[in-house]
């Protein structure tokens, strides 16, 4: 486990710690995520988080993933890969999930998070940074834009519902046996 260099105080005297990620600390980030990824307030991170996502993330890359302590408990998370392109020389370092416990946001949680994930990343060579929210997310934009994230690209997202066409399908294939069985029986 890395040194914690990160320890330090917040105007409310919290101690937060910084380390890497460990596999006993999945469940904990999962719920945490759950409960910050929600339906109603980022309906788009929501449908992309969960257990398997964290646990694809820590089996990948989990010296990119690391969770903030304070008082020896889980209290934020911040998930990240590095991304090579065939023809570039360039790496980049992605910052996929970046959450803190709702009670202890404002704090510096998130910060800390962040230095230690920048310098992790300027140790691999990485010369980018990206990272993605949603357009509403004002929280996180304002956190990323203090950290020098700048040059924001629009990316909409459609969706499309499938599960009409899912019922019909079944009804035909359910159908379509049916006949099918008839047809045996009557030789
Ligand atoms: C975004 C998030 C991670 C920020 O965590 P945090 O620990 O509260 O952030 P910090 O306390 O380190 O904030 C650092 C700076 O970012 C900015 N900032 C953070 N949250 C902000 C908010 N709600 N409104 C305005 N600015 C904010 C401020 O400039 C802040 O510095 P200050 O408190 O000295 O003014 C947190 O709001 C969160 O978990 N949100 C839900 C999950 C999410 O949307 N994650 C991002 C997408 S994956």
């Amino acid at each position: 486990m890395p040194v914690d260099e990160d320890s330090s105080t917040k105007p409310k005297n919290h101690c937060v710690k910084i380390r890497q990620m460990e596999i006993d600390d999945l469940p904990v980030v999962f719920h945490l995520g759950e409960r910050l990824f929600s339906a109603e307030k980022v309906p788009n991170l929501y449908r992309t988080w969960d257990q398997y996502e964290v646990v694809e993330l820590f089996n990948a890359d989990s010296e990119f993933c690391m969770v903030a302590e304070v008082n020896d408990k889980i209290t934020g998370f911040a998930l990240g890969t590095t991304v090579t392109k065939s023809r570039s020389a360039w790496k980049y370092g992605y910052l996929v999930w970046l959450g803190v416990e709702p009670s202890l946001q404002r704090e510096g949680v998130a910060q800390r998070l962040f230095n230690r994930f920048k310098d992790l990343m300027l140790k691999t060579g990485v010369r980018m940074l990206l990272v993605d929210t949603e357009a509403e997310n004002l929280p996180a934009l304002h956190f990323f834009r203090k950290q020098g994230f700048c040059n924001p690209q629009q990316h909409i997202y459609l969706s499309m519902n499938l599960a009409a066409l899912q019922q019909s399908l079944k009804r035909k294939q359910n159908g379509e046996s049916h006949e099918q069985r008839i047809r045996k029986s009557h030789g």
